[in-house]
């Protein structure tokens, strides 16, 4: 993982065990994270891979079941109940995908806002003036007095950011707020969320399953099966390449270990071995070839690598492992 200096939120071996039943389903399963103070972050990753829980998790909604998780400072393991409420309510505004989930249907845009205010004990002119100077700045200044079902989805999400930045968040969360939107309209809610990151400083993360969501952030991150698997860094364009390019990053966790795609376990009949060399400064991952001819599971056989020089090589070409 990237080391950050002066973390804002800092995830470690986050694990999230949900008990249906008898069946634990495991959402989070040593999730490692790093976000700076002011950096919009998009998070991908197919639906159930743990998208959600984990902004549950740094919104206060759900105590993880181990890992640690500090937001600005505050260790949320670490709060009482009371501390995490209050936390929820004055530290981090949320948005989620479905209109009916952010805005009470039928409160005016205005009375939406003045809710989690009056909820955290703030009314009066003040708070309608913020109210007012918030709908101003979602660019909705002709919209105080109407009801969700007035307002387009755009105008809605709009709002509901809005009410998100209501008691003055350090932290914004969006789940998936662009889901029910088409491409214009989200484009237009991207834009907001750069706005807000930039004249605010807030620190934004933002949800979703747009794999474009990289245009609109400045960093994405995609988690698989709960634990966070690559990262897509943006190249600043070039005289040579006139377009900003994007690469996605493999990450490796503390210790060294990573993920190989499903899709490319796959491919190439990968099961739960695998071999691996150092060529050209570089290293090559392959399925191992007639694993039934190999010892049993298990047992470590260290065999020469007939092909190469012992004297160039690093420590996985020059042995090669076949377990
Ligand atoms: N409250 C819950 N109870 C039981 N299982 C849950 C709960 N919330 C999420 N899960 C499970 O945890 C996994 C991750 O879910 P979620 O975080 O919602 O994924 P995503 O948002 O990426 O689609 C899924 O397998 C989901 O079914
Ligand atoms: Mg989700």
């Amino acid at each position: 993982m990237m080391q950050i200096e002066d973390p804002f939120i800092i995830c470690d071996s986050l694990v999230k065990i949900f008990k249906v039943g008898d069946v634990e389903v495991l959402a989070l399963q040593g999730l490692d994270l790093t976000i700076r103070q002011g950096e919009l972050v998009g998070i991908v990753g197919a639906s159930g891979s743990g998208k959600s829980t984990l902004m549950n998790v740094l919104g206060g909604l759900a105590r993880p079941s181990a890992g640690q998780v500090v937001v600005d400072g505050q260790n949320l393991l670490k709060l009482s109940n009371s501390a995490l409420t209050a936390y929820r309510q004055t530290q981090v505004g949320f948005v989620w995908q479905q209109g009916s989930r952010n805005l009470i249907p039928y409160l005016s845009a205005l009375e939406n806002i003045k809710l989690p205010m009056t909820l955290a004990g703030r009314t009066g002119s003040k708070a309608n003036k913020r109210a007012q100077m918030l709908l101003d700045m979602v660019n909705l200044s002709d919209r105080y007095n109407h009801k969700p079902i007035e307002l387009s989805g755009g105008e809605q999400q709009r709002v509901a950011i809005a009410v998100g930045l209501a008691n003055e968040p350090r932290l914004l969360l969006a789940d998936e707020p662009t889901g029910e939107l088409d491409s214009t309209t989200s484009d237009q809610v991207y834009k907001l969320f750069q706005r807000l990151n930039q004249e605010l400083g807030l620190t934004i993360v933002i949800v979703s399953h747009d794999p474009l969501i990289a245009q609109h952030v400045g960093r994405v991150v995609a988690i698989r099966d709960g634990k966070l698997a690559s990262e897509t860094v943006r190249r600043k364009a070039t005289n040579s390449e006139p377009e900003d390019q994007f690469e996605e990053l493999i990450v490796l966790d503390a210790v060294g270990r990573l993920q190989i795609p499903k899709v490319y376990r796959a491919q190439l009949n990968i099961q739960n071995r695998v071999e691996m060399e150092v060529i050209d400064g570089g290293l090559i991952i392959r399925p191992v070839k007639n694993l039934n001819e190999t010892s049993s599971q298990g047992e470590i056989q260290i065999k020469r690598n007939p092909k190469k020089q012992p004297e160039r090589q690093g420590l996985f070409s020059r042995w090669r492992r076949k377990q």
